[in-house]
């Protein structure tokens, strides 16, 4: 018998990467690898990378520069960076960091088994392609074994929105959506490998059109599944919350009170140099009728603090539409300059002034998601338990809300939603106490 080879896959970036990086490892797995969880002893190293932020991009050429002496040791290792840094960077990564033996962008990565075999023979091999081949119906179906109660499934990729600071429609290519069959047909897999509830993913995922419904039809069919318990979905563009999906919030039962719909600002002459389509305003009507369908949502947001022009009156706008809406929960970003992209042209704020205002715009944000958190103490949730916490009988969850709860309880709960009362709140999780059904 021959021994497995062994893969390690580390993954930067958005849920969309974690997707894809499971994939890989699916797709390496016909070819006799199975998954390490260190560098140290794998055959075959894959950076499956993101290049949204200039840190983001940086990380992996430091993670690269720590494999030199594994490389030396082992000269049969392989290194490949998958992802956005590939998509955007492709050869240029081998010229910077020689150790890279492959390059694969997130559209074709299904052509990796044959990229392995090319490798081996010692050659370097590239693909940035945006094939016109369907990596989803190459890859075919999900592997049979046991999963934990959630999963993601990707429904749509690309995004034709061009927001003037963004790299996803370069690296990742127009908007492209998958039939609703492949998507129910995946579901019923992975819900007969033991998921209870599953993430629909998108970079612009109400934007999806494989359905005659949008996502909001798709919803419904995957409501239908037995057996699923939970249905989630991210990210959306404001502009593409259409009124079946608002309804979807208030009448389907599956699909979980928790929505990302990132504004990015809330200055109006920033949104327009942003090219967000929207105003500040449209935004705070549009969050008004998906609350009036389901009061209880919990909503979540992106922020960029500092694009070029941005004045002490935009921040303060920004600031307003947050006390606005109230967050339950958020995340802010200083604006990075991206290669390519039209904002990269326009001069740039000072650094000290971008810290500043982004340790303002976050106090505010951590003190809303802190009265988010404890407003829910006193207050029952279902929580579907996904694995065992650090303290003897303790078992970790989340609530319909996404927020972790800890209980504890018997093992004989995970993979199973079960009532919980909150009994205390932290920053970032909930404790309560686990009620008879
Ligand atoms: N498709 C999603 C999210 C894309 S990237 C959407 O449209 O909302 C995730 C987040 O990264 C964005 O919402 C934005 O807040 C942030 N981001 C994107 N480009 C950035 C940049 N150049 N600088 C700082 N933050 C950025
Ligand atoms: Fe980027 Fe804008 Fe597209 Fe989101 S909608 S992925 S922020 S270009
Ligand atoms: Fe990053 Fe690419 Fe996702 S740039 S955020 S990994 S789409």
């Amino acid at each position: 018998m021959t021994t497995p080879k062994k893969l390690f896959i580390k993954t930067y970036g958005c849920q969309m990467n974690v997707y894809d990086s499971e994939r890989m490892a699916e797709a390496l797995g016909g070819k006799g690898y199975v998954e390490t969880q260190t560098p140290d002893d794998a055959d075959m190293i894959l950076l499956n990378t993101c290049h949204i932020r200039e840190k983001a991009a940086e990380k992996v050429y430091s993670e690269l520069g720590r494999y030199k002496d594994l490389k030396a040791e082992k000269p049969d290792l392989k290194i490949g960076v998958a992802g956005c840094v590939a998509q955007a960077e492709g050869e240029e990564i081998i010229r910077r960091q020689p150790l890279v033996d492959l390059v694969v962008g997130p559209q074709s990565y299904h052509r990796l088994p044959a990229m392995e075999d090319a490798v081996r023979t010692g050659v370097k091999a590239l693909d940035t392609d945006f094939p016109d081949d369907d990596k989803f119906e190459t890859l075919k179906s999900r592997g049979k074994a046991k999963r934990g109660p959630t999963a993601f499934l990707t429904v749509q990729e690309g995004c034709d929105k061009f927001c003037a600071f963004c790299v996803v429609p370069y690296t990742r290519g127009a908007e492209v959506s998958r039939p609703a069959d492949r998507i129910i047909r995946e579901a019923q897999e992975l819900v007969d490998a033991g998921v209870r509830e599953i993430t629909l993913l998108g970079q612009n995922v109400n934007a999806y059109h494989g359905h005659p419904q949008g996502l909001a039809g798709l919803i419904w069919e995957l409501d239908k599944i037995d057996g699923l318990a939970r249905i989630r979905f991210t990210t959306s563009h404001p502009n593409d919350m259409d009124d079946a999906l608002i309804e979807a919030h208030g009448t389907c039962e599956k699909l979980m009170p928790y929505l990302h719909l990132p504004v990015q600002a809330g200055s109006d002459r920033i949104l327009k140099a942003m090219n967000r389509k929207h105003t500040a305003e449209s935004y705070i009507r549009l969050i008004e009728r998906i609350r009036a369908a389901r009061p209880d949502l919990l909503l979540s947001g992106d922020f960029i603090v500092g694009f070029p022009g941005e004045t002490e009156a935009d921040f303060e706008d920004t600031m307003n539409l947050i006390r606005e809406v109230h967050y339950g929960q958020a995340y802010s970003f200083k604006y990075s300059t991206r290669p390519g992209t039209p904002a990269a042209e326009k001069p740039q704020l000072p650094d000290d002034v971008m810290n500043d205002r982004l340790q303002r715009l976050q106090a505010l944000l951590r003190q809303q998601q802190t009265e988010t958190q404890q407003s829910m103490v006193g207050r029952d949730v279902k929580v579907l338990f996904e694995k065992a916490g650090r303290e003897d009988g303790q078992m970790i969850g989340k609530s319909e809300y996404l927020h972790a709860v800890y209980a504890d309880a018997p093992a004989s709960v995970l993979g199973t939603v079960q009532p919980v009362r909150i009994a205390a709140a932290s920053p970032n999780s909930l404790a309560g106490k686990l009620q008879a059904d």
